[in-house]
This record gives structure tokens, sequence and C-alpha cells, in this order.
């Protein structure tokens, strides 16, 4: 896998979580691919045929990949002037200034300049600000003389597959292709994208790119916006002291205007920095700052409930486990999880904090571990593998008798954000003590 083809069809720049998939995807679909990556421990791997991260059913795929050898590796960008395709992927986070951060964007584009010729395709995969294509095609014009649409084809076509869902969801969501043409009507540059991306059996929608960048930043507010009203929900209730999954189910239940989501923790990196590309130039300033807050507050508010239910009221010297490192359920992708900011939360207020997550990469405790004489146990994260009878079992059988158990996903089933070990016990769970 590592001896580089002569003319690849594509050249994926930046082999992360969605630029490694996307490239064993083009490979299984017959093209010859060169994945670039800055990371050498990231490319070792890949040549060696094996995942550096977890991703459903790609540690078969990379295999069979590495079998047949249509994926080279390449730690150059330039390197990927060698194909007429080339689509970024690389990260882009947002910096603390409420603004998208480019860097990395910027600097492969820098590393590619002198290399372009007419003729060459830049997909941009990352998610982007709105007007960002429209940047990068002035950005080619002006150090290149390339006119996007003319000379050279520009397009923003967003990922939008969740992470675990990759291998499915490339074949099925509509993969929207936003080119810029020329003002003349030029080369018609979407049909020129739309070709590599037809490689995948679902639909192609052309569109702007301005439109391809909002349909994608817009569809991820509208889910962190969705999740965090009962995460609200979760803190109001609280102080009326009533109980959020009761609320929910009375909203719901039966009514054909309801749907509000279940609370939990809010977080991932797309979910934590994409709104900030729509807020940094926003017709109302703060609203979606102030979805951010609520989503970000749901650590804060979970250890503020465990000191009011703890005696004298403080967490200092008591033993809290928490299970799941992850941002979400049944991932390994820890990055602005918000089970890390639990975590830090919980050492300042002194507590003794044991974690322990079958799936991520930082080392963590046992479950056995974790949970022995634990006052307080947290739920962080809705992994399967945390199954609720066994769990439950465990907690009953290893935690203090009296601890706590905080819960706001409802993945044990007592269906309280904050219920005492005893109470799990009329679930139906044998409760076996040491
Ligand atoms: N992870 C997701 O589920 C997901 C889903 C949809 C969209 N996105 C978007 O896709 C983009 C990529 O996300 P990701 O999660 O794959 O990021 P990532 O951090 O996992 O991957 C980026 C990769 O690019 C490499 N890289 C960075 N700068 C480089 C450079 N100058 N030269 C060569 N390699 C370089 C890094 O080493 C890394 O391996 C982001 O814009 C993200 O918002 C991510």
């Amino acid at each position: 896998m590592s001896a580089a083809h002569d003319t690849p069809d594509v050249a994926i720049v930046g082999l992360g979580r969605v630029g490694l998939p996307l490239a064993l995807s083009f490979a299984d679909r017959g093209l010859t691919v060169l994945g670039i990556d800055r990371d050498g421990e990231r490319l070792d791997a890949v040549a060696a045929g094996r995942m550096p991260f977890q991703e459903t059913d790609a540690d078969e795929l990379i295999a069979q990949v590495h079998k047949r050898g249509r994926l080279s590796v390449s730690e150059r960008v330039a390197d990927a002037a060698q194909a007429d395709a080339i689509v970024l992927t690389l990260g882009t986070p947002s910096f603390s200034h409420i603004e998208i951060d480019m860097r990395d964007i910027r600097s492969a584009l820098d590393d590619l300049l002198p290399h372009l010729r007419p003729g060459h395709t830049i997909v941009l995969r990352s998610t982007i600000a709105p007007g960002t294509t429209d940047f990068v095609a002035g950005y080619l014009e002006r150090q290149r003389g390339l006119r996007a649409g003319v000379e050279v084809h520009v397009a923003h076509v967003p990922e939008r597959i969740a992470t675990g869902k990759f291998l499915a969801e490339i074949d099925t969501l509509p993969c929207i292709v936003g080119a810029v043409e020329s003002s003349d009507g030029g080369s018609a540059s979407g049909e020129q994208v739309a070709r590599l991306f037809e490689a995948f059996d679902a639909p192609i929608v052309q569109t702007t790119p301005v439109q391809a960048e909002l349909a994608k930043i817009w569809a991820n507010i509208v889910r962190y916006t969705q999740f965090a009203l009962p995460n609200l929900l979760m803190m109001d209730c609280e102080q009326y002291g009533a109980n959020v999954f009761e609320v929910i189910d009375l909203i719901n239940r039966d009514y054909p205007r309801g749907g509000i989501a279940q609370p939990g923790f809010t977080a991932g990196t797309c979910l934590r920095k994409d709104f900030t590309f729509s807020e940094e130039r926003s017709n109302a300033p703060g609203m979606l700052l102030a979805v951010s807050r609520v989503n970000e507050s749901v650590p804060h508010f979970l250890v503020q409930g465990m000191k009011r239910r703890s005696p004298e009221q403080t967490l200092n010297g008591r033993k809290v486990a928490v299970l799941g490192l992850a941002f979400k359920g049944d991932t390994d992708d820890e990055r602005d999880s918000l089970a890390h900011k639990l975590v830090r939360l919980l050492e300042r207020e002194l507590a003794d904090v044991a974690v322990h997550d079958p799936l991520v990469a930082s080392p963590t405790q046992t479950l056995e571990e974790t949970l022995h004489e634990a006052n307080v146990v947290v739920v962080a994260a809705n992994h399967a593998a945390f199954e609720p009878r066994a769990t439950r079992a465990a907690v009953g059988a290893l935690a203090a008798p009296d601890a706590l158990v905080v819960d706001p996903w409802n993945h044990l089933g007592s269906a309280q954000v904050f219920a005492f070990a005893d109470e799990l016990i009329p679930l139906g769970v044998e409760v076996r003590r040491s």
C-alpha cells in the first residue's frame, strides 16, 4: 500500500475520521487513491492495512483495499497534484473568537499552489464557514491565475455522515455538490465534480457553494439546538422538583406536534464548533451561543446535583465513577467530549474520580476497579457495552450501598437523572452485594 501509483485517480488530503473512510470507499469502488497526512504514525497504520481508529466495518475494508493495492500514502501535500481530483478532508476547528480556524486548509492550499495545473478539481469536503469555497476559488486565481469554473474546478461537497455509520451512509445520504461556476456558463464544474462522487450510489444534488455550506452547518445547528431543549428542560425540572423523563413522555405521548428529544451529553467535534461558522456573521448574535451554553452546562448541572445529594453537600474525598469518556455512545472518539469536561469539574471539587470506557484509546480502569466502593456513578456515554441489566447489577454489587447513580441518558432505565442505587432494584434487577 505504501508504493505511490504513477497517476492516482484521486488524492485525499487528511486521513482522519472523514478522509480515511472516504479514501477506502473510493478505493473499494475501483479508483486508485493517494492518501496524504502529516501524521507519520497514522500513515504507518494505513500503509500496514490497519485502522488507526474505530469505524464500523472499516477493519475488513482496509484489509481488502490493502490486499488489492489501491491506496498509496504520502506525507507530502504537494504529491496530491499527481491526481486530477484533490479532496481536502482536513480539520476545521473554530477559534475561541467564534470564527473558523482555516489554518490547515490554508497550509495545504499553499503547499499545492505551485503544483496546480489547468484541469485540476479541488473539492472541499471539510465543514466550512459560508463563503469559504468562494474564498478558495479567489485565492487560486489571485495566487496562480487559475480561474475556478474555467481552468480549474472548485467545489464544496460536504461530508454529512455520522461517526460509526460512514460506510453505510456514503451510499445513501444525498451528496450535495456546490461548485463554483464561471459567469459565462463555462466548464460545468458541477458536472465534473459529480462524476467523481458517482462512484457511490447516493443521489447527487447540485447547488451553489454557499448553499452547500449553509446546508451542512445548519443540519448540525438543528441537531445541536434540538438537543439543547431537553437539556434545558432537564435543568428546569430539577428546579421545580419534576421528573424530566415523565415530562418528556407527557409532551410526546400521542401528541401529533410533540417530538422533543431526550437529554444527554451533546458535544463532539462537529456539533461543538459548526454553529460558530454561522455565529461568526450571525443576524441574531448570541442565539446559538445560548444553545451552546445550555449543552456545555450539563456537566456543571450534574456536578451541582451530585453535591446537593451528598453528605454535607460536598464531593471532596467522595469516589465518583464515570462510565464512558467518548463524546457519545458506541464510538471511540473522545474529541470535544463532555465526559472529559465532567472529569475536570469533578477533580476541581476534589472528588476521587475513576473512569472506565471499553472503547476509547485513553487508558482507563476496569469496570470493577471503577465501581469499587464508588459513592457516585455517572453514565457519561451511553455505550451499548454498558448493558443496562448487567451494569445495574454491577453497580449494586460493587458500588457503596447508598451510591448515587447519575444517568442523564436514562441508559440504565431508572427514568431518573439522579437515583440512589437501591432505587434501581425495583426495576427487576437482582442486586447482589459482596
Ligand atoms: N468526524 C466526523 O464525524 C465528521 C463528519 C462530518 C464532517 N466532518 C468535518 O470533516 C473535516 C475533517 O474532520 P475529521 O474528523 O476527519 O478530522 P481529523 O482531525 O480526524 O482529520 C484531519 C486529518 O488531517 C491531517 N492534517 C491536518 N493538517 C494537515 C496538513 N497540513 N497536511 C496533511 N495532513 C494534515 C491530520 O493529521 C488528521 O489526520 C472537518 O472539517 C470536520 O468538521 C467531520
